[in-house]
């Protein structure tokens, strides 16, 4: 049998179906509680939000610039005797400039919390993403076509013995209801690349672009759902070394077809060693434009990403042009 994969191949990774529920247990086994604060990029996905609030953590912004990479000086200024941590984002699957994070936790003797959401498989050269945090999150539901999964690793304090909340595994009976849901959406998408032009424009009911509600923000019960059986057996059945070289390969052919297309920008102009991307993100002029042409011409369905915090949405006129300009390709996988 194949060696896995990190993290799957740790003994201090505990498996969740989402990872904001991941990111709740991590929380705690920190220590940290109501009252404390953390330290979150604003350019995040407002989903992010829902274990802070749950636990009623306050959330502190700030800024990362237009190519991502954090603003350390202003990190230093948003520090106060409350704060307990600060969380950084490998986005879409590329590593994060974080040694001034780094540095910072360290002088200030606080955590670090990695959210890998995007970078299962990925890595800055030869070292795994998700291996710098005190804690890291993952998603697997992302980067592989499954119902649900995510994981907590915890790489730099006690083990798991620690934890203090596990959701129920899903009963059999969720996990078949689920699991279908999900092969029937999978299905329609697919379905979409075999159709005809004119009947995807016909198509009213492609959910073309969609925005994540705000409501995501506060509503954690939802997602205190254990990893699907579904996904544990597909996980396991996955051959990664062929996954990660189509992957990139997908990101490399999207790079030579928009590099120079003058038509939008890829974030990413280079394919570092050992990154496995999420998606193929490009900054375009008009997104939903873009959303929509592209899947009528090719049954692509781009999408947007994130959907930013209400806070964020309300007081930062920067990131409102930066966010609206990003669209997600999605890159072929198994
Ligand atoms: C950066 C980031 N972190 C965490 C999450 C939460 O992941 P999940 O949807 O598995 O809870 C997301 C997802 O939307 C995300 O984009």
């Amino acid at each position: 049998m194949k060696k896995l994969p990190f993290p799957l191949d740790q003994d201090k990774i505990h498996y969740f179906g989402y990872a904001r529920t991941a990111l709740l247990e991590g929380l705690r086994i920190l220590g940290i509680k109501e009252g404390d604060n953390i330290l979150i990029p604003a350019y995040i996905c407002n989903v992010v939000l829902a274990p802070f609030n749950y636990l009623g953590i306050k959330v502190k912004y700030y800024n990362i610039d237009d190519n991502l990479i954090p603003n350390t000086q202003q990190i230093k200024d948003l520090l106060d005797e409350k704060t307990k941590g600060i969380l950084a984002v490998n986005y879409f699957g590329f590593p994060q400039q974080i040694d001034g994070i780094l540095d910072i936790c360290r002088n200030s003797k606080i955590s670090f919390i990695e959210d890998n959401a995007h970078g299962f498989l990925s890595k800055n050269s030869s070292t795994d993403l998700g291996t710098f945090g005190d804690i890291s999150i993952f998603s697997f539901r992302k980067t592989l076509p499954i119902p649900n999964g995510a994981a907590l690793v915890v790489n730099k304090k006690s083990n798991l013995n620690d934890c203090l909340y596990v959701p129920c595994n899903n009963p059999v009976i969720e996990d078949f209801k689920y699991s279908t849901k999900f092969i029937f959406t999978k299905i329609n998408d697919l379905s979409s690349y075999f159709m005809p032009k004119f009947l995807r424009m016909l198509n009213k009911k492609a959910k073309i672009y969609k925005e994540e509600s705000a409501e995501e923000e506060k509503n954690l019960a939802k997602y205190l759902i254990g990893y699907s059986n579904l996904s544990r057996l597909i996980m396991r059945h996955i051959d990664y070394e062929k996954f990660i070289i189509k992957k990139r390969k997908a990101y490399e052919v999207f790079l030579e077809m928009f590099l120079n297309s003058g038509e939008a920008e890829p974030i990413f102009k280079h394919l570092g060693e050992g990154v496995v991307p999420w998606v193929f993100p490009l900054k375009v002029k008009e997104r939903e434009l873009f959303i929509r042409n592209l899947y009528y011409n090719t049954g692509i369905k781009s999408f947007a990403w994130p959907a930013l915090p209400e806070e964020v949405l309300s007081s930062q006129e920067r990131f409102l042009s930066m966010y609206r300009n990003i669209v997600c390709l999605p890159l072929s996988s198994l």
